[in-house]
């Protein structure tokens, strides 16, 4: 897995019959050079005027075959790692980096060549998952519920139960018993990471170090979020490149310190994820958040403050893998995908009905 934060390659390992989850392996991380990040971000400016989901010009498709390598490294290094062969994994979840996230025009972009991963690593691979779903009209995103509903029927917490993914753009899964809604909350790391970029040089806020540092501007949170996106009820989801506009409009966030910036950035994040909380069917008594996010101290205390009563822990303290747990979710879907079950739902996406999806490379 490779999210929107294009940060590096996530690989877990997980036993399923893509209903349960059984044991669940090691874990391995491979970032990407500063270079390789470089043209990933050239790759998805470049997406911008993209017709064809299939279309590779410019930086596309050098881009392209950096994820396809860099996925096939970190698949061969986990498995050299933990000492399992390639004949003993039944499927490869490849979701692929994406550059481009359009629902609206029916149009989801992930680089990454399915087949070349299956004949390098002679392993059977599932990949294109969003493809379908926005084909038939839906959002194309979040992808993870089904997941997150399999991993919670293995844990005692009370329904509903919410479950935050906290990578470059945050999602959230509602589950009642056996029932999703899930949308897209607005940014996750990616606003940050951003402005980091931009007023620094850094990559992201190092534990949240610079927000630390400075004071929210209350104001701006509310002007932002004053934007129709995040009043619109589930399922919903967003392009990691969509906030882009609604700061840069933003003159007094662009007049800020380094450290103002930062803060108030978080704070937008934090309450987002909280504005998406209250348009649930039902609150949760309880969430459970994943993804990088969750290393940043400020962006975790700030959404203590803005979820409560309800209480908030991390996906590590439930025993759960914060950091793999997409690319855990990916292993599933995979499955999902061979044996034609939902991958997404009218819940999840706004697809019309259940909906299977993913694309076969056999080796
Ligand atoms: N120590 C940390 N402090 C603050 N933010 C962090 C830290 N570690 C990771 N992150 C954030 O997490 C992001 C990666 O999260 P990830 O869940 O991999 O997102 P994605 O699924 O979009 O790839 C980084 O870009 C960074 O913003
Ligand atoms: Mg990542």
């Amino acid at each position: 897995m490779s999210g929107t934060s294009y940060d590096g390659v996530d690989v877990a390992l997980i036993n399923t019959d893509g209903e349960e989850i059984g044991r669940v392996g090691g874990t391995l991380y491979r970032p990407y050079t500063e270079d390789e990040r470089q043209l990933i971000r050239r790759a998805m400016a470049q997406s911008a005027n993209l017709a064809e989901r299939s279309e590779r010009p410019g930086a596309l498709a050098e881009a392209e075959a950096l994820v396809t390598r860099s996925h096939a490294e970190a698949v061969e290094t986990f498995l050299a790692a933990n000492g399992v062969a390639a004949g003993d994994i039944g499927v490869v979840g490849f979701h692929g980096q994406t550059v481009r996230h359009d629902p609206q025009r029916r149009l989801t972009v992930q680089l990454g060549d399915g087949a070349a991963l299956a004949r390098r690593l002679g392993i059977a691979v599932v990949h294109d998952f969003r493809a379908a779903d926005v084909a038939a009209g839906g959002q194309g995103a979040p992808f993870m519920p089904a997941f997150h509903r399999a991993m919670v029927r293995l844990l005692a917490e009370p329904h509903p139960v919410g479950i935050i993914n906290i990578g470059g753009v945050a999602n959230l899964t509602s589950i009642d018993g056996d029932e999703l809604v899930a949308c897209d909350t607005g940014p996750g790391n990616a606003l940050i990471d951003d402005f980091l970029r931009l007023r620094s040089g850094s990559s992201h806020d190092a534990d949240g170090r610079a927000a630390a540092a400075g004071r929210v501007d209350e104001a701006a949170v509310a002007r932002i979020l004053a934007h129709p996106f995040f009043a619109q009820p589930p399922p919903k989801s967003l392009d990691r490149n969509a906030f882009q506009h609604w700061i840069a409009q933003d003159a007094k966030l662009a007049g800020k310190s380094l450290e103002d910036g930062a803060a108030t950035l978080t704070a937008l994040t934090a309450a987002a994820i909280a504005r998406a909380s209250e348009l649930l069917p039902r609150a949760p008594a309880s969430y459970i958040a994943a993804g990088g996010g969750i290393r940043n101290p400020v962006l975790m205390r700030m959404l203590v403050e803005r979820l409560a009563p309800a209480t908030l822990k991390t996906a590590d303290a439930v025993g759960w893998s914060g950091d793999a747990l997409e690319a855990q979710g990916f292993a599933y879907l995979a499955v999902r995908s061979l044996y034609g079950l939902p991958l997404s739902y009218p819940g999840t996406t706004g697809v019309p009905t259940p909906m299977t999806g993913g694309v076969l490379a056999r080796p």
